[in-house]
């Protein structure tokens, strides 16, 4: 198919000061947007429609490079130029006019697809919609005025009690405080509890997110390093740093790594003899679909040094905000005064609804359900990632969690295509997908690829990879 004419009826304005090529950028990204050019459309050769516009060829050439990485067009060798076959809905529901949005949502380039999602597909919101009715028809006065800055006693207890059979967790409700998602959780600790010389310890590798709520802290920052039982005890590296350590025991992320029992011992000692803390990232322990899972560190410790922290982020949905931690008792008053500063409480809105939710039995019931679905996606996207990518990923073997870890094999590594812009191709074919690289901190960073099985329809997983396994092709010229 060629061009429709009409499109290239577009007059770039030489005295603005948007340069020639973005302005052709957005026309294009606006046509297919529109629908004005539709899939699998042919756009003119560069040197054509240069001509045509009366611009230098790289004007037309950056134009088409952008768009092609932004995943609107694909570079076919020696056939052409097209407008993109697939287009994920996030780009999608972009608008067709940049200017007359908000500014977060005209970088289609910055829509990310996060390899860490459940399967959302699956949320019950009829249920969900059911408890939030019978939650609003509940909400008196004395729960319009709700001020307990731990969050909703009733949620409270309910969160204690599941965690208590599965993960071992040992606290009252008095120490559980409900948070906006553990990154909030991150913050309040470490702003609250360590002193200024004291630093939080990341794993390196590991969770930006977790990271950035480090920083925001405004206490110093340090790193350790990840072995293959997971986080190393801080005493053991150069840096001996003391404080507080944020570490994933129950999957090293992004590793993957399950920290063994004895390395659990070491850090546990590690923190009585530097008198320091353990804030125990446990985002994704919900999903283990084979053997049982590890006893929490917090279990092991008794409550005195760890503060475990979960969320309903992958068990439910990220945009809930619903987290929480089980503090050790001498922490719950520091931790609180500064909670009432800040946001006083979470809504309890939110609140309610989940505990009805969790009362009913319905959340164990979605996380059965859950596991059983996101089984069946990973074998199936096993499967097909063994078909269609394995000569340029090596998938690691994982039984937990919601994505998989693909290494770039020596292939991969030697076209220098990066696995930043690899995450970018695979995610212009709908795939959650993180570049490893971007974990990294101090140690070299590796090459690879974080991509969430547990988001993407049974349907699609085997379309999705073969796309990018197309795209890798036409990127390196080079097939599996
Ligand atoms: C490893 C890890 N830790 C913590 C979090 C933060 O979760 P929340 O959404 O509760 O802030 C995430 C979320 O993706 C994560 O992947």
């Amino acid at each position: 198919m060629t061009v429709s004419t009409t499109l290239w009826n577009i007059s770039l304005d030489t005295t603005s000061e948007t340069s020639l090529q973005k302005q052709l950028h957005k026309h294009i990204r606006g046509a297919v947007l529109s629908g004005a050019l539709t899939a699998g459309t042919k756009l003119p050769a560069s040197r054509k429609l240069a001509t045509e516009l009366g611009v230098a060829r790289v004007t037309v050439t950056e134009a088409y490079d952008q768009l092609v990485a932004e995943g609107y067009l694909e570079a076919v060798r020696g056939a052409g130029t097209f407008v993109a076959a697939f287009m994920p809905d996030t780009l999608v529901a972009l608008s067709a006019d940049p200017e007359i949005t908000s500014t977060s949502r005209t970088k289609p380039s910055t829509a990310t697809l996060h390899s860490g999602m459940p399967a959302l597909d699956h949320f019950p919101a009829d249920k969900w919609a059911r408890v939030a009715g019978r939650s609003a028809r509940r909400l008196n006065i004395k729960l319009m005025y709700h001020s307990d800055p731990m969050g909703y006693l009733p949620l409270r207890q309910a969160i204690v009690d599941y965690l208590g059979q599965s993960r071992n967790v040992s606290c009252k409700p008095e120490q559980l405080m409900i948070v906006s998602g553990l990154q909030q959780g991150l913050y309040l600790v470490a702003s609250s509890v360590l002193g200024l010389e004291d630093a939080v310890i990341m794993e390196d590798p590991g969770y930006d997110g977790m990271l950035s709520a480090a920083r925001a802290s405004g206490r110093q920052v340090r790193f350790t390093g990840v072995d293959e039982d997971g986080a190393i005890p801080p005493d053991k590296t150069e840096d001996a740093a003391a404080g507080l350590l944020v570490t994933s025991p129950s999957r090293q992320y992004p590793l993957g790594l399950t920290m063994p029992y004895g390395r659990r011992l070491e850090l546990l000692a590690w923190a009585e003899r530097s008198n320091s803390l353990i804030l125990e990232d446990d985002y994704d322990s919900e999903f283990r679909y084979a053997g049982r899972p590890l006893n929490s560190l917090q279990g092991i410790d008794g409550g005195g040094r760890v503060v475990y922290g979960g969320t309903f982020s992958k068990s439910l949905f990220p945009a809930l905000r619903l987290g929480y931690l089980a503090l050790p008792e001498h922490l719950v008053e520091p931790v609180c005064r500064l909670r009432v500063a800040i946001d006083s409480f979470p809504s309890i809105a939110n609140q309610q609804v989940l505990q009805a939710f969790m009362e009913d039995g319905e959340f164990t019931r979605h996380l059965r359900r859950l596991r059983k679905i996101h089984a069946q996606r990973k074998a199936i996207f096993e499967a097909s990632a063994h078909r269609h990518l394995a000569h340029w990923l090596n998938f690691q073997q994982s039984d937990a969690g919601l994505h998989l870890l693909a290494w770039c094999r020596t292939a991969l590594l030697a076209s220098n295509l990066k696995d930043e812009k690899l995450a970018g191709m695979a995610q212009a074919c709908g795939i959650g997908a993180i570049p490893v690289s971007r974990c990294y901190q101090q140690t070299k960073p590796q090459q690879g690829l974080m991509i969430g099985f547990a988001n993407l329809g049974e349907t699609e997983i085997d379309t999705a990879l073969q796309r990018l396994a197309q795209k890798i092709h036409r990127e390196t010229g080079f097939s599996s």
